[in-house]
């Protein structure tokens, strides 16, 4: 039985994992194939080279079961990992529920989320292979100033597309992936075919992340090599690095003396639910645990829930391979009232398949459940969730109160992925009583596979 003191199971540096877990190895069956956008045939790793370095794409289609952390990631990983696993207490005592719940915490990078987890390993991987610059994409600005860091760590010039809205409404974030020294862009550009293209047909268009997507892609497409493109999430080599954040939390949860009966994430694309789940996925299928798998999502954007599980591209002008994968369609636009991130139009295919497999559950939420949650949370734990994250906490206090209910000890684990401190605004916006609920139409995800490239 745990104890009933302790309130956080630290590692020490020495004992940070030193391999990244990869999934595919363990996958109940294959992926589908990845396509090429124009002849719809399998892409090889000579398709995929303009955009990512050689030791990238190996690890894309990698079915090593560990692949080693390489030693300068490992430096720079050392200097926020470990990241701490917290035991809830006082959030269990004002749900006054039996269930235990832990929480692992990757606000404390320097950037205030898990995206520097991938970030700093594509810097480096990059930097292996001579790369001078990488384009990206962002949002509002997390998975940016992720990379903008990396960057800088690793000598390595970064250009950002980001989404106007976000570039208009939080100037802060530009201001900080700039104090890194990456250059930002608000998108849609006119320095791209695929930013002219958009503008041509809307001179108002606010942008999305498919089309911050579209144009990051097309630079590093037709930059002759110098420049490569990075995502931030979705892609198997991106939810490989993540998996340190598991590796970790096996290791503290044995510390706890506990073990997980639900593991809870919320997902954009995918990254950070899988980083903390499918280590302990792949303990499940190996040694036939039972753990249930829960993704939080919002109802404004709901990819898992109410996506197709079909072929589509992965930006919004069809410029990336063709992927299978729950998608509300590559030409999705995020309602401009929802203030809680997770806008993204696709979901990771390792995710969309282990849900199609039935491994992992998924459940949308509305954003002021999100934020009431969230506001507990930080008056019981004292840290304030980032928005997106906050779908997570929504999807534990749920648990807890149901596990109350029945009087069943539950463990909770799931990943805080990020603090709220540059998302105050949405906050305010909450307690103005200014957010409106949003549930995404299923008409428009019907309207949208109409668009979505027929693969036969
Ligand atoms: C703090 C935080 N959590 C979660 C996400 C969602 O991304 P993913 O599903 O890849 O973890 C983001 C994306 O920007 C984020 O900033």
């Amino acid at each position: 039985m745990p104890d009933n003191v302790h309130i956080k199971y630290l590692l020490n540096e020495d004992e940070m994992p030193r391999t990244w877990y990869n999934i595919m190895a363990d996958l109940p069956k294959p992926p589908p194939a990845v396509l090429h956008p124009g002849t719809h045939q399998p892409v090889g790793p000579d398709d995929l080279a303009p955009l990512f370095p050689m030791a990238l794409i190996m690890q894309e289609v990698s079915t090593e079961p560990y692949i080693e952390i390489p030693e300068p990631v490992r430096q720079v990983y050392n200097q926020w990992r470990p990241t701490p696993l917290f035991r809830a207490r006082r959030l269990e005592k004002a749900l006054d529920t039996p269930a235990r719940i832990y929480y692992k915490y990757e606000g404390v990078s320097p950037v205030g989320s898990h995206k520097p987890n991938t970030a700093v390993a594509q810097a480096f991987y990059n930097q292996q292979e001579g790369v001078k610059k990488l384009s990206t994409e962002t949002g509002a600005g997390q998975w940016g100033s992720a990379l903008a860091m990396a960057g800088a760590f690793f000598g390595i010039d970064v250009e950002i597309f980001m989404v106007k809205i976000s570039y208009q409404q939080k100037p802060y974030r530009r201001s900080i992936m700039q104090a890194y020294g990456a250059t930002v862009h608000a998108s849609p550009t006119n320095l791209t075919d695929a930013g002219r293209s958009i503008l041509a047909q809307d001179p108002e268009n606010m942008g999305s992340l498919g089309i911050a997507i579209s144009e990051a892609v097309e630079v590093a497409a037709k930059s002759g090599g110098t420049t490569k493109y990075s995502l931030g999430s979705v892609l198997n080599h991106v939810l490989l690095h993540q998996t340190i954040i598991g590796e970790e939390a096996l290791l503290q949860m044995e510390k706890a003396g506990d073990y997980p009966d639900v593991v809870i994430g919320c997902v954009g694309g995918g990254s950070n639910f899988s980083g903390l789940a499918f280590p302990f996925v792949g303990q499940m299928l190996r040694k036939g645990l039972k753990t249930r798998f829960l993704a939080a999502e919002p109802m404004a954007c709901p990819s898992l829930t109410k996506g197709i599980y079909a072929y589509d591209f992965g930006d919004t002008v069809g410029m990336t391979p063709l992927v299978k994968m729950h998608t509300l369609g590559h030409d999705f636009m995020p309602p401009g009232i929802h203030a809680g991130g997770l806008r993204y139009h696709g979901m990771a295919p390792v995710v969309s398949l282990l849900h199609e497999e039935g491994i992992i559950d998924a459940q949308a939420y509305h954003q002021n459940a999100v934020f009431e949650a969230s506001v507990l949370f930080a008056r019981s734990e004292g840290i304030i969730p980032a928005p997106e994250a906050g779908h997570a906490v929504r999807a534990v206090v749920d648990e807890a109160l149901k596990a109350k209910e029945s009087g069943k000890e539950q463990v909770i684990l799931f990943n805080l992925s990020g603090h709220g401190h540059f998302d105050m605004a949405a906050y305010d916006a909450y307690f103005a009583g200014k957010l409106q609920d949003f549930e995404y139409p299923a008409e428009a995800v019907a309207a949208a596979q109409q668009r979505m490239p027929q693969v036969v």
